[in-house]
């Protein structure tokens, strides 16, 4: 059993922006030390409204937070002594080079002289940006800008680190390289960690333990082999040709519900999903229950229980959509993916 505090604790974090956007609606928030958190959920969740009030950038309306025993808002110059961030938008100075900017930030953190000589040399070479180091950052590649925020926030040896996004924008080989790079920081450095995502994959494969976010709190919290694991049996997820309405919705649900061996069927718009214990054998189950009440299925697949499932069943909503919805409010930036409407 872990006796020693927890490196972060928020509880009941509320925060509402002017103009009525409830960010976050009581955030509730506990990472052991040396751990590796992730906080998972679509844009719009809430996580670097989060972010932001544990590394004391933001007030919230209401809630405690403690980030390596310290208070945020009784002792918020403690907390940014202990904990490193790296924001979703980079930090550094395009106009400068890495060297420079790691210099500026050690001195920030009062490092000086041979000290500060070592720490940036350490850094470059750790973040293999030893070649680059005299170039300015504005030609730096998205995975170089990306390991020098990182090397930014640790000049000065936080013990809690904040990785707003850390991939998000990365070609899949610079993400690979950021995944590795994390993994040996908690691992052989013993550094807590605290990251947001909206990679399913990223969280599954980096967080010993997840949180998943939907609309500004917590819904499910765990290993995600423990959240996996929660689900029973295969997801069979299938695509209808045409949407149905509220009474058609019912009549599907008490239609596949009734067919052994399925369960938690879910319906939303075009998407049916269920739970089956052997998705194959299912599937013409499934498919002829679908005919008889009427309804034509363009696709169907079956898959083994993954985070998107797990959000499913905690929101109601596929994390694809929730994701599409996210973006659509924000307006920020969309990673390439297609903007769908913004209803929810
Ligand atoms: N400065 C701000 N002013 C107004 N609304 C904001 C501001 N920052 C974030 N929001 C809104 O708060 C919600 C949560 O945002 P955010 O914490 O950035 O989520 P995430 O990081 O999970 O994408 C979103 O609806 C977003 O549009
Ligand atoms: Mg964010």
């Amino acid at each position: 059993m872990n006796t020693r505090a927890p490196a972060v604790e928020a509880r009941q974090l509320i925060k509402a922006y002017p103009g009525g956007v409830t960010a976050l609606n009581g955030m509730d928030i506990t990472v052991e030390p040396g751990t590796v958190f992730g906080l998972l959920g679509p844009n719009g969740a809430g996580k670097s409204t989060t972010v932001k009030i544990l590394t004391t950038l933001a007030r919230p309306d209401s809630g405690t937070a403690t980030v390596a025993g310290h208070d945020v808002l009784r002792h918020p110059d403690r907390v940014r002594r202990a904990i490193g961030v790296v924001a979703q938008n980079s930090g550094a100075d395009p106009g400068a080079t890495g060297r420079e900017n790691l210099r500026l930030q050690g001195r920030l953190y009062g490092l000086r002289g041979t000290g500060l000589d070592r720490r940036v040399a350490e850094l470059l070479d750790r973040f293999t940006l030893a070649d680059a180091a005299d170039r300015r950052v504005k030609g730096y590649s998205g995975g170089m800008r990306r390991r020098l925020d990182v090397a930014l926030g640790l000049v000065h040896q936080p013990e809690v680190l904040f990785l707003d996004e850390p991939t998000t924008g990365l070609d899949p080989q610079a993400r690979g390289a950021m995944w590795d790079e994390i993994g040996r920081l908690s691992g052989e450095e013993g550094l807590t960690i605290l990251l947001t995502t909206h990679y399913l994959e990223e969280a599954d494969r980096l967080a010993e333990r997840v949180a998943i976010v939907d609309r500004g709190r917590v819904v499910v919290e765990g290993t995600p082999d423990s959240l996996k694991g929660e689900l029973r049996g295969d997801a069979v997820h299938m695509e209808l040709r045409s949407g149905v309405g509220e009474a058609g919705r019912t009549l599907l649900r008490s239609a596949l519900d009734g067919l052994p061996g399925v369960h938690e069927v879910l319906v939303d718009g075009r998407r049916v999903s269920v739970r089956a214990d052997d998705g194959a054998a299912a599937v013409p189950a499934l498919l002829g229950a679908l005919e008889r009440a009427g309804v034509g299925v363009a696709a169907a697949t079956v898959a083994r229980p993954s985070l998107d499932d797990v959000y499913l069943r905690y929101t109601g909503r596929r994390y694809s959509e929730a994701e599409e919805a996210g973006e659509a409010g924000e307006g920020g930036r969309t990673d390439g993916l297609a903007l769908a409407g913004g209803a929810r």
